[in-house]
C-alpha cells in the first residue's frame, strides 16, 4: 500500500518536474534561447510594416500568433525578412528556425521544409479591374494573368491555364507590384488570396475581387521549419492550444474582421470605365518619410565600405595584373572576367545564400552585400587603377629606378598617387554606380532606401509617391557625392601646381 502510494508521488513529481521543465528543456535541446524567424512582410494583414512615425516594425497576423508561441515555449524571438521566393532557401541554409509568412503547405515544398498544422484557411480570388468583369477562371481566357512568384497562386494559377486557353502568367516578386501591375493596365488580373485582396481592393476602390470557388489546392496558412526540426510538435502544441482557447479566432478577428467589408467592398458598384490616372497626392507619405530618411545612413555606410574595400582590393588586383608574374596575372585576369562577366544581383544572392552552407558562417544580409560589392567593384576598380598607373609617363618609373628609388616606395610615394588623381572621374562614376546599385540588397532584406519606400507602398497601398520620394534622396545623395568630388579634384589639380 505505502509502497504503491509512494510510487505515485513520485510518478506525479517525475510529470510534474518534465512539465516545469518543458520550456527550458526545449531551449536547451534546441540550444538557443532566441529563434529566428523569417517572413516576407508584403501581406498585410499577414505580415506587413508599420511604419508610422519611423518606427518600421513587422505586424500582423503571423507576427502575433510567432510572439505567442515563444512566449508559451520561452524563447525571444528575432524577425528577418525576404521575398516570398527566398524564404524556403533560408530555412535550408540555416538562416532561420521557422518561417511565418502566410505560407500553405505543398506537397513540393514538403519535399524540402516541415510544415506544422494549418492555422489559418483561405481561399483564392480573381483581382481585376471592376469595369472588366473578370470573375470566374473561364473569363481569364486569353488574358495575362499576375501572380506572387514562388507561391501557390502561381500553381494555381498553372492549374487554371491547363483548363483555360491563353493564358498568360505574368510572375513579380511582391503583391503589391501585381496590383500596380493591373492598375497600369499592363495586366488583365491577379490571383490573389482572400483576405490579402480584400486590403487592396479597399484601398484602389476601381478594383474588385471574386472569389474562386474551391480549387485542388486552395490556400492555407501554416509555418514552416527546416526538414526534422525539433520544433514541430512544441509548436503545434501551442497551435492546438490556441486554437482550442479560441486564441486563433480572436486573433483573426482582430486581423481579418472582413467579412462585412468584404461584401461592402464587392458591392461597391460605382465601376469607373477607365482605369485612374497618377493621382499622385505626397500627403500620403508624410507620417512615413521619417521611415524611408531612416535608410540613408545604411545606404551611405554600405557604399563607403564597399567602395574603400573595393579600392584596396582593385589595387591588390592590379598589381597581380601588372606584376609580371604570370599565376598572379591570370588569377587577376580571370577573377575580373568572372566577376564582370556575371550579373551582380546573382552574386549578391549566392554570397548571401551559399555562404552559410559553404562555411557555416551565417553571413548577415548587410554583410553580403558588402563582400559582394567589395568583390564585384574590385574587378572594375583593377582595371581602372590599371590604366591609371600605366598611363603614367614611362620615363618616371625610369627615373626613380636609376636613383634606386625601391619598388615599394615608387608605386606608393610617386606613381599611385598621380594614377589616382588621373583615375579619380572613373571611381566617382564608381561611386556612384555603387550607390544606386545598393539598392540591390534590398533583395536579400536590408531595409534601405529603396526597400524603406517599397514597404511604406505595401503598407499603405500606394506605389509611385514613395518611389519618387526615394528617388528623390538617391538624386541628392549622387549630387553631394559629385560635388564632394568635384571639390576633391579641384583641391588635387591646385596642389599640383
Ligand atoms: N499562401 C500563399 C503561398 O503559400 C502565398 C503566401 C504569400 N506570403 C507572403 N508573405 N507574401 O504560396
Amino acid at each position: 500500500m505505502k509502497k504503491h502510494r509512494l510510487f505515485v508521488i513520485s510518478i506525479i513529481l517525475a510529470i510534474a518536474i518534465i512539465f516545469s521543465d518543458y520550456h527550458s528543456t526545449l531551449a536547451s535541446s534546441v540550444g538557443k534561447e532566441t529563434l529566428t524567424m523569417i517572413t516576407s512582410p508584403d501581406y498585410p494583414p499577414y505580415e506587413f510594416y508599420e511604419t508610422k512615425g519611423g518606427e518600421g516594425k513587422i505586424i500582423g497576423f503571423d507576427i502575433d500568433i510567432a510572439n505567442y508561441i515563444k512566449n508559451e515555449l520561452g524563447f525571444k524571438l528575432k524577425i528577418l525578412e525576404s521575398d516570398f521566393n527566398g524564404l524556403i532557401p533560408a530555412l535550408q541554409a540555416n538562416r532561420a528556425d521557422f518561417v511565418m509568412a502566410g505560407m500553405t503547405p505543398t506537397p513540393e515544398r514538403r519535399k524540402n521544409v516541415d510544415f506544422s498544422i494549418i492555422y489559418y484557411e483561405a481561399k483564392d480570388t480573381i483581382v481585376a479591374p471592376k469595369s472588366s468583369n473578370l470573375k470566374k477562371t473561364e473569363d481569364l481566357s486569353g488574358k495575362i494573368v499576375g501572380v506572387q512568384l514562388g507561391t501557390i497562386q502561381e500553381q494555381n494559377a498553372k492549374q487554371i491555364a491547363k483548363n483555360v486557353a491563353n493564358i498568360q502568367l505574368k510572375q513579380l516578386n511582391r503583391v503589391p507590384e501585381i496590383i500596380q501591375e493591373i492598375k497600369a493596365g499592363r495586366i488583365d488580373a491577379a490571383i490573389v488570396e482572400d483576405t490579402v485582396a480584400l486590403g487592396f481592393v479597399k484601398a484602389n476602390p476601381d478594383l474588385g475581387f471574386n472569389i474562386i470557388p474551391s480549387m485542388e489546392n486552395a490556400s492555407g496558412a501554416a509555418i514552416a521549419f527546416p526538414k526534422n526540426s525539433q520544433l514541430v510538435e512544441p509548436f503545434n502544441d501551442i497551435l492546438r492550444k490556441m486554437k482550442n482557447y479560441g486564441e486563433l479566432e480572436r486573433l483573426s478577428k482582430k486581423w481579418f474582421s472582413a467579412t462585412s467589408s468584404t461584401k461592402e467592398a464587392l458591392s461597391n458598384k460605382k465601376s469607373p470605365t477607365k482605369v485612374e490616372g497618377l493621382n499622385l497626392d505626397f500627403r500620403r507619405i508624410i507620417p512615413d518619410i521619417p521611415f524611408i530618411i531612416k535608410g540613408i545612413p545604411l545606404t551611405l555606410l554600405f557604399t563607403l565600405s564597399s567602395v574603400f574595400l573595393g579600392l584596396l582590393w582593385g589595387t591588390v588586383l592590379s598589381f597581380f595584373k601588372i606584376s609580371g608574374i604570370k599565376p598572379l596575372g591570370w588569377f587577376a585576369n580571370a577573377y575580373t572576367s568572372i566577376f564582370r562577366g556575371t550579373p551582380l544581383l546573382l552574386q549578391l544572392s549566392l554570397v548571401y545564400f551559399a555562404t552559410p552552407q559553404l562555411t557555416g558562417y551565417n553571413i548577415s544580409a548587410l554583410q553580403a552585400g558588402i563582400l559582394t560589392f567589395t568583390l564585384n567593384s574590385g574587378a572594375y576598380m583593377s582595371e581602372t587603377i590599371r590604366g591609371g598607373i600605366q598611363a603614367v609617363d614611362k620615363g618616371q618609373f625610369e627615373a626613380a629606378m636609376s636613383m634606386g628609388v625601391t619598388y615599394r616606395m615608387m608605386m606608393w610615394d610617386i606613381i599611385l598617387p598621380q594614377a589616382l588623381k588621373n583615375i579619380l572621374p572613373a571611381l566617382v562614376n564608381e561611386t556612384i554606380g555603387l550607390l544606386k546599385d545598393s539598392s540591390l540588397v534590398a533583395t536579400i532584406g536590408v531595409v534601405e532606401i529603396l526597400r524603406s519606400a517599397q514597404i511604406v507602398g505595401a503598407n499603405k497601398y500606394i506605389y509611385f509617391e514613395p518611389l519618387l520620394f526615394a528617388g528623390l534622396i538617391y538624386y541628392v545623395l549622387v549630387m553631394g557625392l559629385s560635388f564632394a568630388a568635384a571639390a576633391l579634384e579641384r583641391r588635387l589639380r591646385r596642389s599640383d601646381k
